[in-house]
């Protein structure tokens, strides 16, 4: 998910539903001046905590380069465009307070700056949680969305086959692109 985001490094970026902030390390330590923003509500679902994101990132090397905060993706309390890159991995449709889940994804491309970089990594291909995927491609790009890329997540990774399965990883894949 991260190697799809095609930016630059410099600035600011996010990751929504950070968990115990693995992806918010990651991108920290491929872009090493940027500044990252990890957010998650850290419910009772996962045993993670903006204490573990912190640890993490400082084991990690990177906890002067990121700073982690509660939120939900479903309002993020960001202005219009503040972010240079956003990405997000398997969060989107576990957000309980959108019953839409596109809104979702339209809420965190709203916080990418023009010309911004993204990249989702959720169950795009279930069409119970987002209705067809050309569909969604389309929408998003009505939205003013200047380039809108779509990768099935198992033609890059091997996944098992007894995760392949609906509701599991079978349909996993990556939104990506330019604001
Ligand atoms: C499958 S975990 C993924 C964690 C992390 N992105 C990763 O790749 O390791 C899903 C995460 O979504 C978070 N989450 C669920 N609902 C959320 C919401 N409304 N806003 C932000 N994060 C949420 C959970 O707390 C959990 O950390």
């Amino acid at each position: 998910m991260i190697d799809k985001l095609s930016w630059n490094g410099e600035g600011k970026a996010l990751d929504i539903g950070t968990g115990s902030g693995a992806c918010a390390v990651k991108v920290a330590k491929k872009f090493q001046n940027s500044k990252v923003t990890g957010i998650d509500t850290w419910g009772k679902a996962w045993s993670y905590s903006i204490k573990v994101c912190e640890k993490n990132a400082t084991t990690e090397g990177v906890g002067e380069q990121t700073n982690f905060q509660k939120a939900s993706a479903a309002d993020l309390p960001f202005d219009d465009g503040e972010f240079d890159a956003v990405v997000s991995n398997f969060v989107f449709h576990e957000v309980r307070d959108a019953k839409d889940k596109r809104d979702v994804v339209r809420e965190a491309l709203r916080v990418v700056e023009k010309g911004g970089a993204f990249s989702f990594q959720d169950l795009f291909l279930s069409e119970k949680i987002y209705g067809e995927i050309e569909d969604l491609l389309k929408t998003i790009r009505d939205w003013g969305i200047e380039e809108v890329h779509f990768t099935n997540t198992a033609d890059l990774v091997n996944i098992p086959r007894l995760l392949r399965v609906p509701g599991m990883l079978g349909e996993i894949g990556i939104i990506y692109g330019k604001k």
